[in-house]
């Protein structure tokens, strides 16, 4: 499947990392270990087009006009529980970013996501926002977490997953196709639970050792 808006980050290290997220035995330490490391890669991906503007500065040698970020600090965008562990590596990487969290449940009657808790930057209209989930998997969160965060006012939004389901980037796709996807895989699919497969099981208790 392909997408216009579906950018996979096919880096050799962000694959080796990946494939070790996967493997059942790996520990709830090193899962989160390596999500905050796969994350840096990522980030790098998804900031790709910030701009820049120049400022003047002195290095010991002369004066030049050196590169900046222009604008307002991004925001970024955790959709709870599990963007947590992505958002935690991104926000090493950009310390000054400013960050909210959306809460959203499934109704159990109409399988439609509620929202139980939103928190969000003010001034969204002048920044990037990059919203994070790590399983992009139906997509119908996803959709509506960035629903909610248009509605605060964001306008320049981005998506970052660990993993996307070809049903999730569909949905994402017809909801918001001014919204880029950047992901480490694309997977083959979901299955009847709504599991990404082959996948790397729920991503929230890898991270948080729950069950
Ligand atoms: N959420 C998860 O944590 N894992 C999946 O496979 C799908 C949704």
């Amino acid at each position: 499947m392909t997408s216009p808006h579906l950018t996979v980050v096919d880096h050799p290290l962000v694959q080796h990392k990946l494939t070790l997220m996967r493997k059942k035995e790996t520990s709830t330490a090193g899962f989160r270990q390596l999500l905050r490391e796969i994350s840096l890669l990522l980030a790098y991906e998804v900031t790709r087009e910030l701009p820049l503007t120049r400022q003047p500065i002195e290095t010991p040698l002369q004066r030049m006009e050196a590169p900046t970020l222009e604008g307002k600090k991004l925001a970024l965008v955790s959709i709870l529980r599990a963007g947590n562990g992505l958002m935690d590596g991104i926000l090493e990487l950009i310390p000054s970013a400013r960050v909210g969290f959306v809460g959203l449940y499934r109704d159990p009657e109409t399988l439609q996501p509620v929202q139980y808790y939103s928190k969000l930057p003010s001034g969204l209209e002048d920044r990037m926002t990059i919203v994070v989930d790590p399983m992009l998997a139906t997509g119908n969160s996803s959709a509506a977490a960035i629903d909610l965060i248009k509605a605060a006012g964001a306008k320049n939004i981005r998506f970052l997953c660990l993993l996307a389901a070809p049903e999730g980037v569909a949905r994402m796709a017809e909801a918001h196709p001014d919204v880029p996807i950047v992901t480490a895989s694309l997977d083959e699919k979901l299955d009847s639970h709504g599991y990404i497969v082959p996948g790397l099981g729920d991503a929230g208790d890898r991270m948080f050792g729950t069950k």
